[in-house]
């Protein structure tokens, strides 16, 4: 979501919020989101630069962010981080746990015990780095929020890429874990299961696929958009406004007895009620 779009409605005005992966892709569109309605946003990834460029963007839109890069496998880096944001932005309310995917793209055959090792790390601990550093100050909160990005794929495998969605099922499990443990300091914990979603993972899963199948991206990528699209009852592969929405009404008063939940955004392509 464009923060000029949004600018009327300042709902987070006075919230500080700290989101990883912020950089790119999704992370980058929820830091653009929040920002827009009101909340000062620290931004955090490994690329510096990028992470500047985005902060740019938020001051040019009128906004509030700062930036505080860590590399999230790090946790002398994820505190040195949330020590950064909680010191800058006076506190922390919302923390947005973004960071995540796979460095690597393959089947179940194909994969060895570093990738399974690499998948956790990223997808799950990195949220247990971040929510353990940050909890002191979600606690000083009068309306903490923890919102862990998770995926479809972890309540519902696909073929591919057994690590990130086994990756992903715990990440929602240990979401409901911090929801149970931290109801008590009136922190809520909820997850947001996007659907297949056009951002920079995207793009390099499509110039894997392009390898894998021999065909030249442009080719390969219309095949690929043809083929999720065709999986998705709504009829398309989601955009990260899509999903930027969700994550603002969770960070928001209006989720104030929203905990534990486990939210898919995903144009209908999980057929299950569960
Ligand atoms: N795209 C989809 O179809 C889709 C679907 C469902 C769920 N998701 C989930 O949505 C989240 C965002 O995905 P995306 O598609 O936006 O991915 P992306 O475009 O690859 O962006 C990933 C972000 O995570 C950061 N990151 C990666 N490794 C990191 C590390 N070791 N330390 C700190 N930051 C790290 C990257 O920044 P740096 O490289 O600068 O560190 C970047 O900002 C992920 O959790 C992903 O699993 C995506």
């Amino acid at each position: 979501m464009n923060p000029r779009s949004n600018r009327r409605i300042q709902d987070l005005k006075g919230r500080r919020a700290l989101v990883t992966g912020a950089s790119r892709g999704l992370g980058r569109h929820i830091a653009l989101s929040l920002a827009g309605r009101g909340a000062t946003v620290a931004l955090s990834a490994r690329d510096r630069s990028r992470l500047e460029g985005v902060r740019r963007t938020i001051l040019r839109a009128g906004g509030k962010a700062i930036v505080c890069p860590a590399d999230a496998l790090s946790s002398a880096q994820v505190e040195r981080a949330v020590e950064t944001a909680v010191r800058r932005l006076g506190g922390l309310d919302i923390l947005v746990n973004n960071a995540g995917g796979a460095e690597r793209f393959a089947g179940l055959t194909e994969l060895n015990e570093s990738d399974w090792s690499a998948a956790y790390d990223l997808n799950v601990l990195s949220i247990l780095r971040f929510t353990r550093a940050a909890l002191p100050a979600l606690r000083r909160s009068r309306s903490g929020r923890i919102i862990n990005i998770a995926s479809v794929s972890g309540l519902e495998p696909g073929r591919f890429n057994p690590h990130y969605s086994t990756a992903k099922a715990a990440a929602i499990h240990l979401s409901k874990v911090l929801a149970n443990e931290l109801a008590p300091m009136r922190i809520t914990v909820n997850t947001v299961c996007p659907g297949p979603l056009r951002t920079d993972a995207w793009e390099r899963n499509l110039a894997d696929q392009a390898v894998r199948r021999r065909l030249p991206l442009s080719v390969c990528r219309k095949r690929v958009e043809q083929e999720e699209a065709a999986k998705v009852p709504l009829g398309r592969v989601g955009e990260c406004s899509d999903v930027t929405g969700l994550v603002d009404w969770l960070a928001g008063d209006s989720a104030a007895w929203t905990t534990g939940s486990c939210l898919r955004i995903d144009g209908g392509k999980l057929r299950s009620i569960g």
